[in-house]
């Protein structure tokens, strides 16, 4: 584990940092962040990537999806969370409507990086077009298959995906897509463990989990269900690190180091 002190002397971390990971198989712990005091913790205490997620629409303004999240709300909280970045990596999410074509998705993910300061950002589904196109601008680009939040109104709830045959073939071939359209990372989120575990060794590009087991090639939780902070219910495939830890930076430090060992998620925590 990076000492907390070591890691402000860290180079900033690049995508080509992440690949490397993936290759000697370490795994790759990554952290939802909005503001810059959680930031600054989480980039001391050695989480490899910050995201920038549209769930602040819930955890920070108190929707009940993240529907109704602009990219002016994105650019404020990316810009915040990297002027704390010392080396992690910061990924934001395009949110809702903000790809609705390449030219909208580049204008808005010039938006992210260049007010924002993002390094990558984040977009969901099986947008290949649009993937291929932000690649092609130097834009570079994460994935995000399986349970798709800003589709919760066809979805209908939030649960996990790819459980049937068809389902998770087409989640496959999809994640494939992504890797050809030149993504450089893929968040697999709410899908069975062994679903995971054979797209990330298809994948040359690391795939990062939420609810999606231990196999993948790094971990994401949301920041505010790990340090149980909020009243919803925290999700099944989270886990409250808070419980047995003194303090937030512990509570950090400690899942830090639950990713790299391989002990979270547990089998309790995946599907
Ligand atoms: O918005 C977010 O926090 C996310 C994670 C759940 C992956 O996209």
């Amino acid at each position: 584990m990076n000492h907390p002190e070591a890691v402000s002397r860290l180079k900033p971390l690049s995508v080509n940092d992440l690949i490397a990971m993936k290759r000697r198989g370490e795994k790759i712990a990554c952290l939802t962040a909005y503001d810059a005091s959680f930031g600054a913790m989480i980039d001391k205490a050695g989480i490899d990537i910050m995201l920038v997620g549209d769930s602040l629409g819930m955890v920070i303004q108190g929707q009940q999806t993240t529907v109704p999240v602009t990219v002016d709300d994105m650019v404020y909280h990316t810009r915040c969370v990297s002027r704390a970045r010392r080396r992690s990596f910061v990924i934001a999410d395009l949110p809702f409507l903000s790809y609705t074509t390449s030219v909208v998705a580049a204008k808005n993910a010039a938006k992210l990086m260049q007010q924002g300061g993002a390094q990558m950002v984040k977009l969901e589904g099986a947008r290949i077009e649009i993937v291929s196109f932000l690649v092609d601008q130097g834009v570079p680009v994460c994935g995000h298959l399986g349970l798709l939040p800003q589709s919760i109104n066809y979805v209908g709830e939030y649960t996990v995906q790819g459980k049937e045959r068809a389902a998770a073939e087409k989640i496959i071939e999809d994640a494939h897509k992504i890797e050809l359209a030149g993504a450089q990372l893929l968040v697999l989120e709410c899908v069975p463990a062994h679903l995971a575990k054979q797209i990330s060794t298809e994948l040359t590009i690391p795939t990062i989990g939420i609810g999606a087991g231990v196999d993948c090639d790094g971990q994401v939780l949301v920041l505010y269900d790990m340090l149980a902070i909020g009243t919803a219910k925290r999700p099944r495939f989270s886990k409250n690190f808070m419980h047995d830890a003194e303090s937030i930076e512990a509570a950090i430090s400690n899942y830090h180091q639950s990713v790299k060992d391989g002990q979270f998620p547990a089998l309790e925590h995946s599907f």
